[in-house]
């Protein structure tokens, strides 16, 4: 059988190509085709632990599920040291996989207290270390670091980091300008964005607070970088990269519809169930649903029911319910600043 991964073209770096960020229990194969469709030049997969991929353990195989239209497609791995993440890239390497990023962003603790994600900005060796190591198993311009801004404020990793990541042969480097111990609170510093780009010469991603395609086109005005991620942004709006190409086109065009929403729910309804499992991809379907549709301001008890579904069926009948119900326009969709029910990485 070949490999899903193996027809990845090269990796599409710059203004007009946005990225979909890893996303811990979102980013799964479904979503990911989803974005695409929606105009996201590369997708990153959920974080996959090194170890759990050494163990062959269930929920990391079923991380790594890919299929032909998914790519190009980032595998994010993370581990504390060189030799865990060494031998799953190799693993990685004989599946077909491509193109790998470093997760050194993750501040939950369940990861930090073993070494990996973010924790890796209070061990810079180790960090340079496993980054070593990727690049010797995977080859250059084929890997990237995807970083905070430090520890805690006054742990400062930049620029030295950035330099010797550079001299190690990465492809580029992703920030999300807040520190480890801020979690999701504040704002992104995207001044830090700004002065970064002005100290290193590698391809800089931008991750943080670009909840709408106009935040996007801002930061990348703002501070220069080469591109953008988008994250929670995608999550409540995956229409949000092809606004973003239409912003940066000129368009003016309008996505912002009953029937274009609810057309998003319907196809990731299709793909999650083409990809996933029946049942876990009908309860996903109870906070997705709900999720595109939230600015509609009417139809209150419909939305409701959408996350009791109990059949595919009973989903569709909604559904068709909705778009009957519905006005014919609705707000702009703002993604809520605070977390979805599951706090990010
Ligand atoms: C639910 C959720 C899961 C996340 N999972 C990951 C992950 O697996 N790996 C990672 O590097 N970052 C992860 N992040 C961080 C995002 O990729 C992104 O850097 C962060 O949300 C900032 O971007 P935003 O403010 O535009 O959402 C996650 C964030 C959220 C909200």
């Amino acid at each position: 059988m070949t490999s899903p991964f193996s027809s990845s073209p090269r990796l599409p770096i710059g203004p007009e190509d946005p990225w979909l960020a890893p996303l811990a229990g979102f980013s799964d194969l479904p979503f990911r085709l989803l974005c695409r469709e929606q105009g996201c030049a590369a997708a990153c997969t959920e974080m996959v632990s090194a170890k759990g991929l050494i163990f062959s353990n269930a929920a990391t195989q079923r991380i790594l599920a890919s299929h032909t239209a998914d790519t190009p497609l980032v595998v994010q791995v993370y581990g504390p040291e060189a030799e865990t993440v060494g031998q799953a890239m190799e693993m990685l390497c004989d599946r077909g996989v491509r193109f790998f990023d470093l997760n050194v962003g993750c501040s939950v603790p369940k990861v930090t207290k073993t070494g990996s994600g973010a924790a890796l900005l209070r061990t810079p060796e180790t960090l340079l270390q496993i980054v070593k190591t990727m690049v010797a198993k995977a080859g250059t311009g084929q890997v990237g670091v995807k970083l905070r801004l430090g520890w805690r404020p006054g742990e400062d990793v930049f620029p030295e980091l950035a330099w010797r990541l550079e001299d190690l042969g990465i492809a580029w480097l992703t920030l999300h300008p807040r520190w480890a111990t801020q979690g999701y609170s504040g704002q992104a510093d995207w001044s830090r964005l700004a002065r970064l780009r002005e100290q290193i010469t590698l391809p800089i991603i931008a991750s943080g607070d670009l909840f709408t395609a106009e935040d996007a086109q801002r930061c990348l005005d703002q501070t220069g970088v080469n591109g953008v991620m988008f994250a929670r942004g995608a999550l409540w709006d995956p229409a949000i990269f092809r606004k973003f190409r239409a912003l940066r086109s000129k368009s003016g065009a309008d996505f912002a519809t009953p029937a274009f929403c609810l057309g998003l729910v319907r196809r990731h309804m299709e793909l999650a169930r083409a990809h996933q499992d029946d049942r876990r991809a009908l309860l996903a379907m109870r906070t997705i649903a709900p999720r595109y549709l939230r600015s509609f301001t009417g139809a209150k008890s419909l939305r409701t029911q959408l996350t009791q579904i109990e059949s595919w069926s009973q989903l569709e009948t909604l559904l068709d319910a909705l778009l009957k119900t519905l006005p014919h326009q609705v707000s702009q969709p703002r993604p809520m600043k605070t977390h979805t029910s599951k706090e990010g990485p």
